[in-house]
């Protein structure tokens, strides 16, 4: 198949990000710390459909797993209180690495589990994992398929990889794509999305959609965390910033994504040929 499915390994689409609408002055990670405050995991899927797809996985206990961009760690946690996984979870965020380590701490304790403050691209594994994952941080790989590639050569022939990836629902508005500096090409559609898994030789095992319900709770408990940070914090100089950033990703949401914008988790097998 044609390489082109989607044409999304340019550095420059993927170092512009999300909130270029205005340059950084506070702390980014202190930024998605107080945004997501209220989330248990930090991407548009509730938990009990997590739940559903984790009880697919059917892991036997022991079982390795990898999470890069684990985010507050609630599939790590997950994993290990019904698998009992060990494995490794990598996040850049400071503050998501302390939140994760507190909840494994709490809730798993002694759970063979390392985690690592450090940018994904730069994580070299000592071992092949049962299953590895990159939910919702497809950048650190330069996109969809980059990430596919990176963690099917840290997978266990047979293993299985999963993904957790955006898809146009529709295609997206021109003042859409400039509001978020995108371009069409940096996601698929969901078809798309599959094929490119399918292209780099996984087996489609399964996929689970975020629904409105779904993305309203992602996007919404993030005005929600500001507003409660703004008003318990009104000497915070980072206050101001963090409302316009917010306000600005309430207007895009509410203007064009949340009619065009997807988000699924894509779970693969790795073949169990060696290549
Ligand atoms: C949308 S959140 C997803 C978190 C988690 N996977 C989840 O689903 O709950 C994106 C995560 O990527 C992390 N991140 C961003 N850039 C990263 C990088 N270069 N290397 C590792 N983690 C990164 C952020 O700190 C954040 O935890």
């Amino acid at each position: 198949m044609a390489n082109n499915i989607i044409d999304n390994n340019n550095d420059q689409i993927w170092q512009k990000g999300r909130d270029s609408f205005m340059e950084w002055k506070m702390d980014m990670w202190k930024y998605y710390s107080i945004t997501h405050k209220y989330h248990a995991n930090c991407n548009p899927m509730s938990t009990a459909k997590l739940d559903e797809l984790i009880g697919l996985l059917k892991l036997n206990p022991g079982s390795a797993v990898l999470d890069i961009a684990c985010g507050k760690g609630e599939m790590l946690a997950r994993l290990a209180e019904r698998y009992e996984v060990s494995g490794v979870g990598v996040d850049i965020s400071p503050y998501f690495v302390a939140d994760t380590e507190q909840k494994l701490q709490e809730r798993v304790p002694g759970a063979r589990i390392e985690i690592l403050n450090m940018d994904g691209a730069d994580y070299r594994h000592g071992q092949s994992f049962d299953l590895a994952m990159c939910i919702g941080a497809s950048w650190v790989y330069k996109g969809h398929r980059g990430t596919l590639r990176a963690l099917k050569a840290m997978t266990k022939p047979g293993g299985l990889v999963l993904v957790g990836e955006p898809f146009w629902l529709k295609a997206p508005d021109e003042a859409y794509l400039a509001a978020e500096s995108y371009t069409r090409s940096i996601y698929g559609t969901h078809h798309e999305n599959v094929l490119v898994g399918e292209d780099e030789g996984l087996v489609p095992l399964y996929t689970m959609a975020s629904n409105r319900d779904d993305w309203d709770r992602y996007e919404t408990l993030q005005w929600y965390a500001a507003e409660k940070y703004a008003a318990e914090h009104p000497d915070d100089p980072d206050v101001p910033e963090i409302l316009a950033r917010v306000s600005n990703g309430r207007t895009s949401y509410l203007r064009w994504g949340r009619d065009t914008f997807g988000w699924a988790l894509y779970l693969f097998q790795k073949g169990t040929h060696v290549d």
